[in-house]
């Protein structure tokens, strides 16, 4: 591309949120931000991150706004900066953002965020690129953000190139190829206190538990995979549990220990494993925060519903569909 980039290019994007059934945790390169471990995750359909990227000329740096309030804009401008290098520019550019959830509690706002940004950036910046490279370019702003490109199922390759050109997502199924359904409980509204990119390298420094944790990932992609192959809703429902507890062991010997859960956390947990004991196969996963998000088939959503309304300190619970791929606003 040789004409240079006018002042006012613009484009707008969303992407929705995802929830990994197979989580990522530790990194192999902090610069590139490639992952120490694969995952794999669906997409969810009421979570969403709306943003508009413009480039502006007379900007000393990068604006990031969210909501209307400004931001630190460290991790943007390095999405943007990928950008501006392959344009060939040195405009900097205004980003508005807006989530249609509550921000840094655990509901994977920056996965959405970041994949919302790589596409919203690339296309005001004119830019054609493949999904594969805009789910690079999304993981360089958060590696779970990779997987928020695709709609559906998605898994994220942790790749082995110095480069990390072999670090990124693909699409397994569509939400349409096997339809599910995901709770979000919240039962926290404020945002976490420890962010995933800290207690990640926390516990690769510190849990005696890390090297299991890598060891066991490959074990555990091939068995989710072939879950989602089979359309075997237990099998995906109990590994993804499994996996979850997992994680959440290694962040509980992490020193100084991480503990993301809350009482209603708990009382959720046991909500959900008394109505799978009842008869209604739901499972459920949880990130770095409090919240839960509970997997069940689309018929027995309103029995999640009235399992988890019960539970003290349950401020909301949104039932959502698997979502769409990132796509283009305008
Ligand atoms: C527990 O993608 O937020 O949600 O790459 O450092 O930005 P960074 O981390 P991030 O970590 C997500 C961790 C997780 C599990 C997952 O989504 O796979």
């Amino acid at each position: 591309m040789s004409q240079t980039l006018e002042a006012g290019a613009t484009a707008r994007a969303r992407a929705h949120s995802n929830i990994a059934l197979v989580k990522y945790w530790g990194k192999n390169d902090v610069v590139l931000n490639t992952p120490a471990v694969g995952s794999i995750s669906v997409t969810l359909d009421a979570l969403f991150t709306d943003t508009r990227v413009t480039f502006r000329s007379g900007l000393a740096a990068d604006e990031f706004w969210l909501s209307g309030c400004r931001q630190e804009a460290t991790k943007v401008a390095r999405v943007l900066d990928l950008v501006r290098q392959a344009r060939g520019t040195h405009l900097f550019a205004v980003v508005e953002s807006a989530n249609n959830f509550p921000t840094g509690a655990g509901l994977a706002s920056s996965a959405s965020g970041f994949a919302a940004l790589a596409v919203a950036a690339s296309g005001a910046a004119g830019l054609t690129l493949t999904d594969r490279q805009l789910s690079i370019l999304a993981r360089h702003g958060s590696g779970s953000a990779a997987r928020s490109i695709f709609g559906g199922y998605a898994q994220m390759h942790a790749g082995s190139a110095a480069d990390g050109s072999d670090s990124y997502a693909v699409q397994l199924l569509s939400g349409a190829d096997w339809p599910l359904a995901v709770v979000v409980v919240i039962t926290e509204l404020g945002a976490k206190t420890i962010t995933s990119t800290v207690g990640m390298g926390a516990s690769a420094a510190s849990s005696p538990f890390y090297p299991a944790w890598l060891a066991t990932a490959p074990g555990d992609l091939a068995d989710m995979r072939a879950a989602i192959a089979a359309r075997d809703f237990v099998r995906l429902g109990e590994l993804t549990e499994y996996n979850c507890l997992k994680l959440h062991a290694l962040m509980l010997t992490t020193r100084p220990a991480l503990i993301y859960w809350n009482a209603a956390t708990v009382a959720a947990m046991h909500a959900v494993r008394d109505l799978r004991a009842s008869g209604v196969p739901a499972y459920f996963t949880i990130d770095a925060g409090p919240q839960l998000k509970v997997l069940c088939l689309p018929g027995d959503v309103p029995f999640v519903q009235e399992a988890l309304s019960n539970v003290a300190g349950v401020h909301e619970i949104r039932p959502s569909a698997l979502g769409p791929s990132a796509f283009r606003l305008d």
